[in-house]
Parts: C-alpha cells; structure tokens; sequence
C-alpha cells in the first residue's frame, strides 16, 4: 500500500526532474539561439525565458519540498548536507543571474571566458545543480538504505 507521503514524494520528485529538464533544455536552446544570430526572433527568446523563469518556481518549490523531506530522516549523514548546501549555492547564484544580477555588456573587445557570459553561466550552474541532484539521490540510497 502507497502512503501519502510516498505519493508526495513521487509527485515533487516528478516535479523536480521535469523543472530540470525544462530548465536544461530551454537553457541548451537559448545557447543554440544565440548562435544562429539574425535567425531567431525576440518572441522565440521570450518564450524560452518565461519557460525558464516557470521552470525554476518549479524547481525552488518541489527543492524545498525534498530538503523537508530527506532531511526528516535521521539517518542522513554529513557527506549528503554539504552536497546539499553546494546545490543550493549554485541554484542561488541562478536565481541572482535569473532576477538581472551581472549584466554582461562588455567595454573590453574580443572573447570573454565562458564564465562571464550570463547565458553560459546559468547553463553551467544548472548542469551543475542537476549533478548535485543526482549525486544527492545516491548518497541518500547510499547513507539510508532507501531510495
Ligand atoms: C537549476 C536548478 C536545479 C536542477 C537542474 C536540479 C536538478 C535535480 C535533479 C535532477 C535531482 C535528482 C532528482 C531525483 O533523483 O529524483 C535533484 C535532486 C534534489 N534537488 Fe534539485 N535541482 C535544481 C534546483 C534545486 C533547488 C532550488 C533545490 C532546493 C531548494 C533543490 C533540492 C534538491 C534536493 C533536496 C534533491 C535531492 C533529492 C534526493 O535526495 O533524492 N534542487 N535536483
């Protein structure tokens, strides 16, 4: 028998992995937009940012929901914490470029590190938190026993 917290659990780790999925893929197109230049329209770009920006209340709401939910149980050892506060660094620094932190009009010609470019770096901090997130998941089968 499914408890109701099982269920939960089911329907914010769906929720999860389909903001992340949203988010990668929406952040992967962007980046492909970008190059093809003259090609793309403003409402294309538009629209990818609204899924994004959605894709992230998602992702905060259903990552709140996990962290109570993981951290209930206290078996959860430190290896698993400070994975967890990595994460969460990283998807604040999303949330800082997301609300209009770093603008990136260069003054200095020619190419930047990929790291002061916004649209990467979002790219890259996601990549990273989806990294985490799986990592996450292993270490709390590995720590606890359950998944
Ligand atoms: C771009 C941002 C993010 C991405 C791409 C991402 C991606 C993921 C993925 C793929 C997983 C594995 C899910 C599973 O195995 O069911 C995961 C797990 C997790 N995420 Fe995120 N996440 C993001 C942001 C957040 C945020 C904002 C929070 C908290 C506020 C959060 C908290 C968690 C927690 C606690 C888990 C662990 C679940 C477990 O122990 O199995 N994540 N994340």
């Amino acid at each position: 028998m499914v408890t109701l917290a099982e269920a939960l659990r089911f329907v914010m780790r769906l929720a999860h992995t389909g903001g992340a999925a949203v988010w990668i893929g929406c952040g992967l197109l962007y980046l492909l937009a970008r190059s093809a230049q003259g090609a793309v329209t403003t409402g294309y770009y538009n629209t990818l940012r609204l899924l994004m920006a959605r894709s992230l209340v998602l992702l905060v709401g259903s990552g709140v929901y996990l962290i109570f939910d993981r951290l209930s149980n206290p078996q959860v050892g430190l290896t698993y914490i400070v994975v967890l506060v990595i994460k969460l660094v990283m998807t604040a620094g999303i949330v800082w470029l997301v609300s209009g932190g770093r603008q990136t009009r260069s003054t200095v010609a020619g190419p930047r590190p990929w790291w002061r470019d916004r649209g990467r770096l979002m790219f890259a901090l996601g990549a990273g938190a989806l990294a985490l997130g799986v990592a996450l998941t292993l270490i709390y089968e590995a720590e606890t026993g359950r998944i």
